[in-house]
């Protein structure tokens, strides 16, 4: 991506506003423990119009009929910082970097902001999760709603996100590019844990593996907290903790994948931990390919979301209704919610700049969005069986299996992003016998 790209975001979200202020701001930095910080993420709102990765900055769009104007508030360069921290970009280079009306230090938008927001009745801002920064505009409204001489105030406060994610929705040919290249790094990654996976190595050390790959490659980060999940832990769905043993005779489950240019990969696999299936465990992963690969196959431009979720819901029952978990009518038992226990997670989210992209799931009425091409999904169905849950087959009992790809809409119907990655049976079992 490069500033062309960041430039005609800008000018599209412009285009979509109504006259007025928009304000977008950088993530703040995030202590870790005392004098250190979590790695900074960037707000990807503010990533998308401007691909700026420094914190305090603030991008400001503004409309109207005699102007449409681009502002960037950006930390100047401080030799302090940037023996410590590192250079900041600065005023100077922002001004040659960016194709923005003006740059200005981020010291001067107290002052400026007020000038900014004369006369405009509209203002855009993150109304839902930046309320320092909406303090801020509103004090300067106020002040501004009481200067003599000032004839339009702010009366309308926008969601400035709504729009942006909307227009995150469709991926454009360079973001998908960007996506498939996380993916790539995210596949080697994968098939390095299917290869290197042995008993009585610890969920860690196939988390480190995969670790080592995605930095070796230059991934920005990983997308999200790894899950490596050996045995019964599958079952718990947000399972990071990932220092137990890996023990013959389990399968290991693992959601781990990483970023580039901050745009997410996000790809779960499940296999087993001595390289080979047992027959129960072959049925289960079966059952879950067979939905996971029939909701892939349904994916179509005008497809709405909400058919794919209950698509594979029936998929998903009819499935634990053949392993003899459930019995009795597929609707009646959906009705009653019956198959939640045992899958409880939706079939997928958007993805793109985050893991779990923000976009809008319904239109302006509230109905559930049809696909378009460019929208980027994940698939990742899964079944999970307690090791102490009695109402399962005691065969069964422990395994938790759940598979997950990246899926782009197509005009001709979808492109699988994740295909390279072992899946069937066979492919993972002959991955795992080739172990290094
Ligand atoms: N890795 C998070 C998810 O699959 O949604
Ligand atoms: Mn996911
Ligand atoms: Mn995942």
């Amino acid at each position: 991506m490069n500033e062309t790209h960041f430039y005609a975001r800008r000018q599209k979200l412009l285009d979509r506003m109504e006259e007025g202020v928009a304000i977008v701001t950088s993530a703040p930095t995030q202590s870790r423990s005392n004098d250190t910080e979590y790695l900074y993420r960037q707000n990807s709102d503010f990533y998308y119009l401007c691909g700026f990765n420094e914190d305090n900055s603030i991008l400001i769009l503004v409309k109207n009929p005699e102007l449409t104007k681009t502002i960037l508030f950006v930390e100047a360069y401080n030799a302090e910082h940037a023996l410590w921290n590192g250079a900041r970009l600065g005023v100077e280079r922002a001004r040659e970097r960016f194709r923005v009306d003006d740059v200005h230090d981020i010291s001067e938008y107290a002052t400026m902001i007020k000038d900014v927001l004369r006369e405009h009745i509209n203002l855009y801002i993150d109304l839902y999760s930046d309320s320092t920064r909406l303090t801020e505009v509103k004090n300067a409204a106020q002040s501004l709603h009481s200067t003599r001489g000032v004839k339009r105030h702010i009366r309308s406060i926008h969601d400035v996100t709504h729009l942006i994610r909307s227009m995150r929705l469709i991926k454009s040919d360079e973001e998908i590019e960007t996506i498939k290249k996380a993916i790539a790094i995210t596949a080697e990654a994968h098939h390095t844990a299917l290869r290197k996976c042995r008993t009585g190595m610890l969920e860690y050390q196939l988390q480190a593996a995969m670790s080592y790959v995605f930095l070796n490659s230059g991934a920005s980060a990983e997308a999200y907290g790894a899950i490596v999940a050996g045995g019964n832990n599958a079952n718990t769905l947000h399972y990071v903790d990932n220092r137990d043993e890996l023990r013959d005779g389990d399968l290991v489950l693992i959601d781990a994948a990483c970023e580039w240019e901050l745009y997410a990969s996000d790809i779960t696999r499940t296999f087993p931990i001595n390289g080979k299936f047992s027959d129960a465990q072959r049925e289960v992963y079966e059952k879950v390919l067979d939905v996971q690969l029939r909701v892939i196959e349904a994916i179509r431009v005008g497809v709405k979301r909400d058919w794919l979720q209950m698509y594979s819901e029936e998929l998903l029952c009819d499935a634990l209704i053949e392993l003899g978990i459930l019995s009795g009518e597929r609707s009646t038992l959906i009705e009653a919610k019956e198959h939640k226990k045992y899958a409880p997670h939706g079939i997928g989210h958007w993805m793109g700049l985050d893991v779990h992209d923000p976009c809008p799931y319904v239109d302006e009425a509230g109905e559930s969005l049809a696909f378009e091409a460019g929208m980027v999904m994940t698939i990742e169905p899964g079944l999970y069986f307690r090791a102490d849950d009695e109402s399962v087959p005691e065969r069964y009992r422990g395994i938790g299996i759940r598979i997950e790809d990246n899926i782009l809409v197509t005009e001709e119907g979808y492109e699988n992003l994740s295909a390279m990655i072992a899946k069937s049976v066979e492919e993972i079992e002959g991955i795992c016998h080739n172990q290094l």
